[in-house]
């Protein structure tokens, strides 16, 4: 027998997918933390291993299931020695797939949805005689009932807004997350204050369509998104906001001028396009024009003339024509990108595209996504380099990759690597950029800022 088994549980939660699934994992491993469970990151030395899916892409059950297998023979060799293994499924793919998961793979002990993770101790619990399922959309707001957060660092994402209502036609968020529902400020902020107490120096609010958020402000009425971002920014000890991700229907006036006048508010605003095609965007259902999104650019490039724009792109989604493509690359030469996420349209089930006949070829769709990532890439790599030179504030996030290096990022949220000691971390450092590589930029701390 193994001494000490069951007194020092350990949890280890693989997280894929988007920001909102990256926060739900950080909550998941607090809630398990509450119980006495401590995070590992081997999947070998857990008692509770969660896998966090994502929806979003074509196969994503099959690679949860091709996942499950590897951990059934995991749990098999665990259980020779005499150590239990548990194995949740979590995230979208749950919400999707259900008891469909507990049929499928034997190995599976808890199928939990995204808005479900706060019952894990109870869900756990009750596994041990029959293996359960939970993907109702509850009546109870989760939040309302998971312990304070204990996973911090220097950046932290914070959940504001979830769900979506939007129904583009090729997405599954909508049916994995539910309605669009905000948290209220008061609550948002005392996590806020919490992160910031533990060291957080940068915050990003999230949600799958966070520019809609509307919640119950201080004062018991309506809250905007820059009515949030304003109480979160005059917190002390906050050097630096975000907020991510954005439709472009959202994006009001007062969100707009929100740019030029919250200090906090860093440059970077990703404001997925999807196609450069009026045609296509009716057909998505994103309910605007290309113009509309130029226009939308022109505005906030007036009161931001240095922000650093990123998209999401679809390219080959049904019925796209060469001409159709052709004005996706157009709008992305005019309007220049510092990064972007860019995609080959899959159907997803129970999404309206998926019915759709007039599929785009395969190989038409890969020749597209290479061009439009060519061009993608080469704006990227020219708005990295046109850093070199200059000077641009650091917050320091962590440990370099090599010793007596540091890592942190810019306002324009690029990665960058200098050498200062460890106890720059958390603070901001003004760093001279001397070379751009293809994934970081790599500089010199100023004068004596980062000394000692
Ligand atoms: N709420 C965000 C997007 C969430 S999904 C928004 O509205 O922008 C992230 C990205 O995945 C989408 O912007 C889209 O570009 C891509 N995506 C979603 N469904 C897809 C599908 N069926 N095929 C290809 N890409 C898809
Ligand atoms: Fe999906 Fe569209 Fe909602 Fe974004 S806005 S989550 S792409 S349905
Ligand atoms: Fe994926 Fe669900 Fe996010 S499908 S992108 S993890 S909302």
């Amino acid at each position: 027998m193994r001494v000490g088994t069951g007194l020092l549980k350990k949890a280890f939660v693989k997280s894929y997918g988007c920001q909102m699934n990256a926060y739900d994992a950080t909550r998941m491993a607090d809630v398990l933390g509450a119980e006495g469970y401590t995070a590992t990151d081997t999947a070998e030395d857990a008692d509770v291993v969660i896998l966090n899916t994502c929806h979003i892409r074509e196969k994503a059950a099959d690679k949860v299931y091709s996942e499950l297998g590897r951990l059934r023979v995991l749990k098999a060799a665990r259980a020779e020695a005499g150590q239990e293994t548990r194995i949740v499924v979590a995230g979208c793919v749950a919400q999707a797939e259900g008891a469909e998961i507990l049929s499928r793979a034997p190995t599976v002990d808890v199928v939990v949805g995204p808005q479900n993770y706060h019952r894990l101790p109870d869900l756990l619990a009750r596994s041990r005689t029959k293996r359960v399922v939970d993907t109702e959309f509850p009546v109870e707001n989760k939040f309302d009932h998971l312990p304070t957060r204990r996973t911090l660092g220097v950046t932290a994402f914070l959940t504001v807004q979830e769900g979506c209502d939007k129904f583009c036609a090729f997405c599954v968020v909508p049916y994995t997350r539910g309605a669009e529902v905000s948290r209220s400020v008061a609550a948002i902020r005392a996590e806020a204050e919490r992160l910031i107490a533990g060291g957080a120096r940068e915050i990003t609010l999230i949600g799958q369509n966070v520019n809609a958020y509307h919640g119950v402000g201080l004062d018991g009425g309506a809250a905007t998104l820059p009515d949030l971002m304003r109480t979160i920014a005059a917190l002390p000890g906050l050097l630096r906001l975000r907020y991510t991700t954005s439709h472009p229907n959202d994006m009001a006036p007062d969100l707009v001028a929100a740019h030029g006048d919250i200090p906090a508010l860093m440059p970077f605003l990703h404001l997925p396009v999807q196609s450069g095609s009026d045609r296509v965007l009716k057909a998505m259902n994103r309910k605007h024009t290309a113009d509309a999104y130029r226009a939308l650019i022109a505005e906030v490039r007036a009161v931001r003339p240095d922000i650093a724009l990123s998209s999401d792109f679809i390219v080959g989604f049904p019925g796209e024509t060469e001409a159709e493509f052709a004005e996706t690359m157009r709008l992305v030469a005019e309007i220049g990108f510092a990064s972007a996420y860019s995609f080959k349209y899959s159907p997803r089930p129970g999404t309206p595209a998926a019915e759709w006949a007039d599929a785009v070829p395969e190989d038409v769709k890969s020749a597209r996504l290479q061009a439009l990532q060519a061009l993608l890439d080469e704006q990227r790599h020219a708005f990295n380099a046109s850093f070199v030179g200059a000077t641009v504030d650091v917050l320091v996030e962590k440990a370099g990759r090599h010793p007596g290096q540091v890592a942190g990022k810019t306002p324009h949220l690029l990665p960058v690597q200098f050498d200062a000691p460890t106890s720059t971390i958390g603070t901001v450092v003004p760093v001279r950029i001397v070379r751009a590589g293809s994934n970081s930029l790599f500089g010199e701390a100023v004068a004596d800022a980062a000394a000692a």
